[in-house]
């Protein structure tokens, strides 16, 4: 017997349930479901906007579904995770998860949706359409074996990048952000709140968060973070920008180059980034720096009517 439940409040039991969920799926994919945004809003219980229905089935100790819906600043983000050892029943389980998901969204004034995919397959592809969602942003994650070259770490000799100054920093790095990346739907439209969640998680180190300064100008900025959990452990360039003023001068490409030379000082011997598959500049730089593709995940999207 299943039974479904809508959760507008994560207490911690269903935190608990939820995180074992994702450590299962986690150790069987080699990837951790849920984005930073979404995990940041399920261990915070329940921003406005956020929702966490899970499907029980009372032969199994485990949740075996969840799908997870959070507002962002223009749109909804939802994720679904149906427990390894269910998949075989997936268009048992999801329908209805996603279904109630959306029903949420729609009481809720409706609005655009993204369901992000890992290597998306035809059970993906099926589920979506029957929820009138269809394939829409399309993310790479590339890696590269660390350390640089001799040649590339030449490239930044007299290149000065400087750490993020907690307190201080915010606003200078939030201006540049926030024109660099427009109405990017995960990444534009930072506020300070944005940024203060995440300088309050554990992996935040300023020390990895790089700035280069032209004069009292932050020209252009390279945030690293480390995943010292995977195998093997990996460095991140987790957000790479430059000042639209400063576009096309190398600078991106410096900035790529230091951060990941800092990655290196660590001993960390892979990086990794994501990136939109038709970002023509950034796909420049990396490929130019030896990163390859290693996987892809593709957004289904669609747009909900209000309730
Ligand atoms: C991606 C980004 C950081 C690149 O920075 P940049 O300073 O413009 O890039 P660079 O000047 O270092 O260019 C590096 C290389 O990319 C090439 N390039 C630049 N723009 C390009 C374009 N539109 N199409 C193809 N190649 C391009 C350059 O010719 C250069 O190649 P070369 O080293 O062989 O001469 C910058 O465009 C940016 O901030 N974009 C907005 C935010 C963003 O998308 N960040 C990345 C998220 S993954």
């Amino acid at each position: 017997m299943r039974s479904l439940e809508i959760k507008r409040q994560m207490d911690p039991s269903a935190i608990d349930e939820v995180s074992a969920l994702i450590n299962a799926t986690w150790r069987a994919d080699g990837v951790r479901p849920l984005n930073d945004h979404l995990w940041l809003d399920l261990r915070e219980g329940g921003r406005k906007g956020f929702a966490g229905v899970i499907v029980r089935d009372t032969d199994h100790h485990h949740i075996v579904g969840y799908c997870q819906i959070s507002r962002g600043n223009e749109s909804w983000s939802l994720d679904l995770i149906v427990h390894p050892h269910h998949r075989y029943d997936s268009m048992e389980i999801a329908p209805d998860l996603i279904t109630a998901a959306l029903d949420i969204v729609a009481q809720e004034g409706g609005g655009h949706v993204h369901w992000w995919v890992f290597e998306p397959n035809n059970i993906h592809r099926q589920l979506a359409h029957d929820a009138g969602l269809e394939a829409g942003r399309h993310l790479v994650q590339m890696r590269r074996s660390l350390p640089l070259s001799d040649e590339q770490l030449a490239i930044v000799t007299d290149f000065t990048t400087t750490p993020f100054r907690v307190g201080v920093d915010e606003d200078a790095w939030l201006t540049v952000n926030n024109a660099a990346f427009g109405a990017h739907p995960e990444q534009g439209g930072w506020t300070r709140d944005v940024i203060a969640a995440r300088q309050s998680e554990d992996w935040f180190d300023p020390k990895g968060f790089l700035m280069n300064w032209d004069n009292d100008t932050l020209a252009a900025f390279c945030w690293t973070k480390v995943h010292p959990d995977t195998e093997p452990p990996m460095g991140e360039i987790y957000v790479i920008a430059v000042d639209p003023a400063y576009l096309g001068t190398g600078l991106g490409k410096r900035m790529t180059i230091a951060g990941l030379a800092h990655l290196s000082q660590q001993n960390l011997p892979l990086a990794m980034l994501y990136v939109d598959a038709d970002n023509a500049p950034a796909m420049s730089v990396y490929t130019s720096l030896g990163f390859t593709p290693h996987h892809r995940e593709l957004a289904f999207v669609g747009d909900v009517a209000a309730k």
